[in-house]
């Protein structure tokens, strides 16, 4: 049963990736790369993509910026963690309906995304388009972060997630370039 629907779901994901290609390459698609970083690496990882897709750039800000202080920070952004919470962001996607592909990235936090990458996702209907994850870790990889993607974005198509560690050091942009290839996204 467990092969079946594995099969299945294999199947799912190969036809929306072909589908996804050929749009892409035909250049129809528009991309929206968007992402929260709390230290940088999540960004550097955001700019080299929006470098080698073009698509526009928009960083996840919340409303009331984290506490300066990291023991405050940890604490506030666990809290926010246990308790599901969606914080307030600063600001919106002004036309998220253009767009087809969002690319969305964010550190890893307990194995999973920080909430207001949650805030981000409940903001929007997202039916209809491809989610392309990225993330940046200390070295435990993504996590449970792509099911909770998945959760929190049930109508979106979900494609491979690119998981780096920090801002992925001296091999990024070969790193991102097979990972565009892989996703059949259309590099500039
Ligand atoms: C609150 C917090 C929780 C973290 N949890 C994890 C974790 O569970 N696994 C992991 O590999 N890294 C974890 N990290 C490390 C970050 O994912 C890593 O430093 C990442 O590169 C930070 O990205 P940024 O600079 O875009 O914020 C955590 C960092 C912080 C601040």
């Amino acid at each position: 049963m467990k092969r079946i629907l594995f099969l299945v779901l294999s199947l799912f994901s190969l036809g929306a990736r072909m589908e996804l290609n050929a749009q892409n390459q035909a250049g129809t698609k528009k991309i929206l790369v968007a992402y929260f970083s709390q230290t940088g690496n999540t960004r550097e990882l955001a700019r080299q993509i929006q470098r080698q897709t073009g698509g526009d750039l928009f960083e996840i800000e919340c409303a009331v910026p984290y506490p300066r202080n990291y023991d405050a920070f940890v604490e506030q952004a666990q809290q926010e963690q246990r308790q599901r919470a969606r914080p307030a962001l600063k600001t919106r996607v002004p036309d998220m309906e253009k767009y087809d592909i969002i690319f969305l990235g964010h550190p890893i936090w307990w194995s999973s995304i920080p909430m207001p990458v949650a805030s981000f996702l409940a903001e929007y209907d997202l039916s209809g388009k491809t989610i392309i994850p990225f993330c940046s870790h200390g070295g435990g990889g993504p996590g449970r972060s792509r099911s909770v993607i998945a959760e929190l974005a049930p109508r979106a198509a979900l494609a491979e997630t690119l998981a780096l560690r920090a801002s992925g050091g001296a091999s990024l942009p070969e790193a991102i370039s097979a990972w565009l290839r892989k996703n059949g996204v259309r590099e500039q």
